[in-house]
């Protein structure tokens, strides 16, 4: 155990001036739970203290692993005595900042609550701890015939209780929706110490407020999830994905139009070139066909039947007589199906060696062509020279708008740049009715735009909501609302 002596200044008693030797935290924090339950290794802290953002140094003072409820109920009540932040913490993929620890937090981690229950084949439903992998649910659900569908490309390593608590979305949104659709119930403890079950599993349970829906999404603010119980259905009939090389980003949605008249899509995404040229250099990536277009779609589609197939194969051909379309690639084999999703998958990985400044941005899906166009302009005009990588799920009026960090550019100055254009960016939605945050979460980087979405009665009733379930501020603090 490390431990050094400082002082800290607990961050959930901002203007209480309360200070606790960090030596006695930790020597708290092995009363409560165990020695084997509680480090302060460096290497721990800075791996448990930060997510897949790079905006922030990790500062925790310890890390803990619960192994139950009643042990993550200890530590809220002890953490309410000792005002002690407390940061809720699963795979830590986030890219919003919501699982940062950069403050002497106590990082609260669900790594040791990973089971995975039997599936349920007549409820048709699996119930897991919020520590297990989205990808070993996925399998377990596989293994038994059916299919969890929230997908993405973090799967391998994010944890349930992060999906939910970000209500994750995904590359087959456009087809299942995101994660609160499949989620059947859900128990949490909350900021005031209590464990409670939501709705149970229960499939029709009309019995006043759902609070399981609070919850979803909540970001660490209002309690910890623990364990869910996830729904599941019938898997995707022998899926088939095409990549469609267009002619310009007007053509996405009449594409999309089009396909979809001709078949229900299991996915509709998008990027751009300087995407797929990222993809190909650093992740050996094939490209899809030789011609090269400033933007591609990528479709998925069951094959119900070979009349399917014709439908689209037809759809794909009228949208090149119209010139949207420049050029297409059909998988014919799992193995190529996989190749061409890498295409979309691999990017966002690729693409962190750039310290890249993400904007994750929707509007309804018919008014994407003016978000598109409105903040391509704000882009092209504030950052002539930076490189900015496109790409989203497109069916569901999300956009990822990506700003690489110039290499000799300062890490705090790049991101008070980018900020500042942020603003154009964000206003440009507003008048849309849209989101500054479609699936990635408030988090910290998102909290001083939150007025860009959410009216100011709504933000006061998410406070009221808060103080409610974490009377006295010790979860998460600093996520989703700037301190008031
Ligand atoms: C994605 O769609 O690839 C994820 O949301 C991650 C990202 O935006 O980088
Ligand atoms: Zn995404």
């Amino acid at each position: 155990m490390g431990g050094a002596d400082d002082n800290i200044t607990d961050s959930a008693s901002k203007g209480s001036c309360v200070t606790i030797s960090s030596t006695n935290v930790v020597a708290e924090l092995i009363d409560v739970l165990s020695p084997e339950q509680v480090t302060t290794d460096p290497s721990m802290l800075a791996s448990y203290g930060q997510d897949w953002t790079r905006f922030a140094s990790p500062a925790p003072t310890a890390i803990v692993f619960p192994r139950s409820s009643t042990e993550i109920a200890a530590i809220v009540h002890h953490a309410r005595n000792r005002k002690l932040a407390l940061v809720p913490s699963g795979g830590r993929t986030g890219l919003s900042g919501g699982a940062v620890a950069a403050n002497g937090e106590v990082v609260v981690s669900l790594d040791k609550m990973n089971t995975v229950s039997d599936v349920n084949l007549i409820d048709r439903t699996i119930t897991v701890g919020a520590g297990a992998i989205t990808q070993q649910i996925q399998e377990a659900a596989s293994a038994a015939g059916l299919f969890y569908p929230v997908d993405f490309a973090s799967s391998g390593s994010s944890q349930i209780g992060g999906n939910i608590a970000t209500n994750a979305g995904g590359i087959n949104v456009i087809r299942y929706g995101m994660t609160r659709e499949w989620v059947a119930g859900l128990t949490v403890v909350t900021g005031a110490g209590d464990i409670i079950e939501l709705n149970k599993g229960l499939v029709k349970n009309n019995t006043g407020l759902d609070f399981r829906h609070l919850f979803i999404g909540s970001e660490g603010i209002l309690g910890f999830i623990v364990e869910a119980t996830l729904k599941l259905c019938a898997p995707p009939k022998d899926p088939i994905v095409m990549v469609l090389g267009l002619s310009d980003m007007s053509a996405i949605m009449a594409v999309l139009e089009r396909i979809q008249s001709a078949t229900p899509l299991l996915a509709y995404e998008f990027f751009s070139e300087l995407a797929v040229t990222k993809v190909v250099e650093h992740a050996g990536v094939a490209r899809p066909f030789a011609t090269v277009t400033p933007f591609y779609a990528l479709i998925e589609f069951e094959r119900n039947d070979e009349q399917t197939e014709v439908d689209v194969f037809e759809a794909v051909e009228n949208c090149m007589e119209r010139g949207w379309v420049k050029d297409a690639v059909m998988s014919q084999s799992v193995a190529q199906a996989r190749a061409l999703w890498r295409l979309r998958e691999d990017i966002s990985e690729t693409l962190t060696q750039w310290t890249p400044y993400k904007n994750d941005i929707s509007s309804t899906v018919s008014k994407v062509p003016i978000l598109l166009a409105s903040v391509d302009a704000v882009v092209h005009e504030r950052y002539p020279d930076w490189e900015v990588v496109w790409y989203g799920h497109i069916g569901d009026g999300n956009l990822h708008l990506n700003i690489l960090k110039p290499e000799n550019l300062d890490i705090a100055e790049f991101k008070a740049r980018c900020n500042t254009v942020s603003i154009d960016i964000f206003e440009a939605i507003q008048t849309l009715g849209g989101s500054v945050s479609a699936e990635h979460g408030v988090g910290t980087l998102k909290a001083p735009y939150l007025a860009y979405t959410k009216s100011e009665s709504e933000i006061a009733a998410m406070r009221a909501v808060k103080a409610i379930f974490d009377p006295d501020g010790v979860l998460n603090p600093g996520k989703v609302f700037t301190t008031p």
